[in-house]
């Protein structure tokens, strides 16, 4: 599968104290879906947000809402997350020993189900997963916090990930999440990713979170 592409701010480099205002903004520059990170200060480092960020998310914009829960147990937040309003909840695949019967929950909430991997594991661990899963996402950072610097590493991954799914489930996305700006989007892309998680080059580009889209689509082909 090719394009096309999406682009998915991420609200964790958000102004929270104009939340709405900015992730309307987002979505009137052409932003596909909004990310939302979660991050519970166990699996990762950094505490940031819950299901009610998530509502309120849901109450400033009609676009998916691609929720990314970097929490041990995740499936004790399944349906929290889901009643509040997320389109994708996409988990980890180092958090749930029951990977396959997790996504089968995420479907039966009503919400498309993501599987996500550090910088340091390897795709193979999500191979008997692909057919449940609507989305891969390949962590190009280690996750935690906004603002780091890309690892070109775990391109071969966005590769080997899209051919996995061409093969048994062509419809999925392969999106990718760290570092991602106009340098490094291009590569990204030809190794295969459709979806791009951008925090810090949307929310604190210099020129503002309209320009800061612009760029990233400028920076794609066609
Ligand atoms: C990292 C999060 C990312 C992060 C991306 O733990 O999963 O979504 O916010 O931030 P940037 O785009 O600034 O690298
Ligand atoms: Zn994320």
């Amino acid at each position: 599968m090719s394009g096309p592409y999406l682009i998915a701010p991420s609200i964790l480099s958000a102004d929270f104290t104009r939340l709405g205002e900015q992730i309307a903004e987002a979505e009137a520059a052409g932003a596909d879906w909004i990310h939302v990170d979660v991050i519970d200060g166990h699996f990762a480092p950094n505490l940031t947000m819950g299901p009610f960020i998530v509502a309120a998310c849901r109450r400033a914009t009609t676009l998916p809402l691609d929720v990314h829960l970097m929490v041990e147990s995740p499936e004790r937040l399944l349906e929290a997350f889901a009643e509040a309003g997320a389109t994708h909840l996409t988990v980890h695949v180092e958090t749930c020993p029951h990977l396959y019967r997790t996504l089968q929950t995420i479907r039966q909430l009503g919400c498309k189900a993501g599987v996500t991997l550090n910088p340091g594991t390897p795709v193979s661990l999500l191979e008997p997963v692909l057919p449940l899963a609507d989305l891969a996402l390949v962590m190009s950072v280690n996750p935690g916090f906004s603002g780091q610097q890309f690892i070109p590493d775990v391109l071969p991954k966005v590769t080997a990930l899209r051919q996995m799914f061409d093969r048994v489930n062509p419809k999925a996305i392969v999106e990718i999440d760290g570092g991602i700006n106009t340098e490094t989007l291009p590569g990204a892309l030809e190794a295969g990713a459709q979806a791009f998680v951008v925090a810090s080059a949307v929310f604190n580009y210099p020129q503002g979170i309209a320009a800061g889209i612009r760029a990233l689509r400028a920076a794609m082909p066609g």
